[in-house]
């Protein structure tokens, strides 16, 4: 069975105070840093870019799992990965099979992570079911893109199963990273529809105890699955 991982979203954080951000999620004990990259076109907001991942570089041994809502990802991949990002995760809404198969290509050239996520509104695309085999990690977010803070939409459960099933099915590994709105109380939906990856901006950063509250998230995540 999938590992569950935890991944605090440092965009609901103080973002004059990101060194901070990175310390409380490895206090944590927190898997991966979910850097949010949003360009102001792909979502309507303009977080952080490359820059701002190579200072966390050098403060967080964390696995850097970087979001790109852009709507051109090819024009930054390598920047990213210059600043030090693990895993890079595209939008499907912004790709075809053939550009997608580029980014992948320079992405695994350097020995990095390749993911693939999608809107609320957007299916899976057929290219990308073709590919399962190439990625690391498919974000199904659970919130239209742009803040931290939302409610997640749960009417996208029944989708969530369905890509987790679909996976599953051919026998692929891949990380199925929910996003948006992770919360203690809808941990277990998630988890029981096949998430295994844990996104949390405010189900973390914007709890009394923020260190604690991804502990709060594993537990919640393995008792759903020891409950089945
Ligand atoms: C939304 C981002 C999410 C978001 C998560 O555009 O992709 O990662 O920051 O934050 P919460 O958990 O607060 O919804
Ligand atoms: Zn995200």
């Amino acid at each position: 069975m999938k590992q569950i991982r935890i991944a605090p979203s440092i965009l609901a954080w103080d973002l004059g105070n990101l060194r901070e951000a990175a310390e409380i999620a490895s206090k944590g004990g927190a898997d991966q840093l979910h850097l949010d990259v949003i360009d102001g076109h792909f979502a309507p907001n303009i977080t952080f870019g490359p820059g701002t991942v190579k200072a966390l570089r050098k403060v967080s041994d964390l696995k850097f799992d970087t979001h790109l809502m852009v709507d051109q990802p090819a024009a930054y991949v390598e920047k990213f990965m210059d600043a030090g990002s693990d895993l890079l995760t595209f939008h499907a809404e912004v790709l075809d099979g053939k550009r997608f198969d580029q980014l992948s290509a320079a992405v695994k050239a350097r020995g990095k992570e390749v993911g693939l996520a999608i809107k609320p509104g957007t299916e899976l695309p057929k290219w990308a079911l073709e590919r399962m085999d190439t990625l690391s990690a498919l974000i199904v977010m659970t919130v239209n893109p742009g803040f931290s803070g939302q409610r997640m939409d749960m009417s996208l459960m029944p989708k969530l199963e369905k890509i987790s099933k679909a996976v599953e099915e051919r026998g692929f590994d891949t990380d199925i990273e929910v996003d948006g709105g992770v919360e203690p109380e809808n941990v277990a939906d998630v988890v029981r529809n096949g998430g295994n990856v844990l996104v949390a901006g405010a189900g973390v950063y914007s709890k009394e105890n923020p260190v604690s509250a991804i502990g709060v998230l594993r537990q919640r995540a393995q008792a759903a699955r020891r409950d089945g």
